[in-house]
């Protein structure tokens, strides 16, 4: 209430906004706030104080390695990128992202291009002078390389931190073994490197099937979605640096809608803010929210926009909308997975009216199928299915769409669906 009332005072308190503040403010939030990037500065960086410790402290313990995973968009290498910084000044610090063709040698050649050493030559002639050369690491690496070659090298090496990210994208098995090997190896002869593994997985085990021996040195964090407390962050880090103020309502709403997921939170503050200094004010309210949210729906990917109308679209009239717009209002357990039972009450919420299971049956088994999408997965035994949208990012759309376009009257009601997911 305090946060409100002195939100509302600080808007008071504002002169209108000349054109060029506001083209000039127009431009800081779109610094601010960035939906599709990563945050890569402190100043920006909103919760995630376990995850961080964790990281930090791993990093200095000999013979421990990390990996971070996570559903996707969660704010995975954003974590990545604030430890680098920070660590700079102690430690060789190299990044490097995984894809569809990377294999063992092309990794360690890319992150050993990174690190540089100086080495000095005597001047040819008679003179006692030196001559310094640079030259980067890969030079030590020939076509094949091993993980024994990987650890000589870096036990000939100051303090190393090197950060693979997107590992979930390798798609060749012996480079997943042969980093498994290396880890261990790093790990058995207690070298003064750490790796750092970043990935989309539910658990360790989808990231290093296989390679169970690893597990032990590794240190595993699980970035959930991000807390209530932790999205408010977001905006309030966003809005103080920029000298602007939001009201308790809107923010509760920017909160909601994202649905733990920061890319929305971004997203959102983006629009809202902006929204409101195209008017003239530096306080963000309810309705900018509301505006932010319906643009937010326009301009979504093609790939969302086209999904959503494959799962939902059909010849006749039928519940295909409200179903899934129940099932992204349903509650979930820390997978993100629900219940058949767990939509029957969004359904009463949205239709007003109680449909029993066998309603929406069907609906569920034929989102999980190709024709639509499929944008459920679907895991478990008949009469104990499971279910969750195979994109992450599809959720709050289908609630933003859903209160684009009517089917839900009453915001409140998604803001319940966030207090039962903190329950987990
Ligand atoms: N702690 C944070 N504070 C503020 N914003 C964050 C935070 N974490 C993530 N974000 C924002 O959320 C969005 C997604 O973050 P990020 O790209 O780090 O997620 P990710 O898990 O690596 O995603 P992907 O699975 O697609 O690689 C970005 O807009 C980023 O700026
Ligand atoms: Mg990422």
């Amino acid at each position: 209430m305090a946060y409100c009332l002195q939100s509302r005072y600080i808007a008071a308190m504002q002169p209108p906004l000349s054109d060029e503040q506001a083209q000039a403010k127009i431009v800081d939030i779109a610094q601010t706030f960035s939906p599709n990037a990563p945050v890569s500065t402190r100043d920006l960086f909103a919760g995630r104080i376990d995850q961080l410790l964790k990281v930090i402290n791993a990093v200095y313990q000999r013979g421990q390695h990390v990996i971070i995973y996570g559903e996707r968009g969660v704010g995975k290498t954003s974590l990545a990128n604030i430890i680098s910084p920070a660590l700079r000044s102690k430690a060789i610090v190299a990044r490097q992202n995984c894809n569809q063709l990377t294999t063992f040698p092309s990794l360690w050649h890319n992150v050993l291009r990174q690190i540089t050493q100086c080495s000095e030559h005597p001047e040819i002639g008679f003179t006692s002078d030196t001559r310094k050369m640079v030259h980067t690491m890969d030079s030590k690496l020939g076509e094949r390389v091993t993980p024994e070659d990987i650890r000589h090298i870096f036990s000939a090496l100051p303090k190393a931190v090197l950060v693979f990210d997107e590992l979930d994208r390798i798609a060749d098995e012996d480079t997943k073994t042969l980093m498994a090997d290396t880890i261990k190896s790093l790990s058995d002869h207690s070298v003064d490197t750490t790796v750092v593994l970043v990935g989309v997985a539910d658990s360790v085990d989808n990231l290093i099937a296989a390679h169970q021996s690893v597990e032990r040195a590794l240190v595993q964090v699980h970035m959930p979605r991000m807390s209530v407390a932790e999205l408010y962050e977001i905006v309030d880090r966003g809005l103080s640096g920029l000298d602007m103020s939001i009201d308790a309502s809107a923010r509760t709403l920017i909160a909601d809608l994202s649905q733990g997921l920061p890319h929305y939170t971004h997203l959102l503050a983006l629009h809202s803010s902006q929204r409101a200094v195209l008017q003239g004010k530096l306080h963000v309210t309810h309705d900018d929210v509301i505006a932010a949210m319906e643009r937010a729906v326009t301009d979504a990917q093609q790939s969302i926009i086209s999904s959503y109308h494959q799962a939902t679209n059909s010849p006749r009239a039928n519940l295909f909308p409200q179903v899934l717009l129940a099932c992204a209002l349903a509650p979930t357990d820390t997978l993100g997975y629900f219940s058949a039972a767990d939509v029957r009450n969004p359904m009463r919420v949205i239709t007003g009216k109680d449909y029993n299971i066998p309603a929406f049956a069907q609906h569920l088994k034929e989102f999980c199928e190709m024709e639509r999408g499929p944008i459920l997965e679907r895991t478990g035994y008949p009469r104990r299915y499971r279910f969750r949208f195979v994109n992450p990012l599809m959720e709050p759309y289908v609630i933003m769409n859903g209160v684009a376009t009517g089917l839900i009257k009453d915001t409140n009601a998604i803001g319940g669906r966030v207090a039962q997911k903190e329950l987990y």
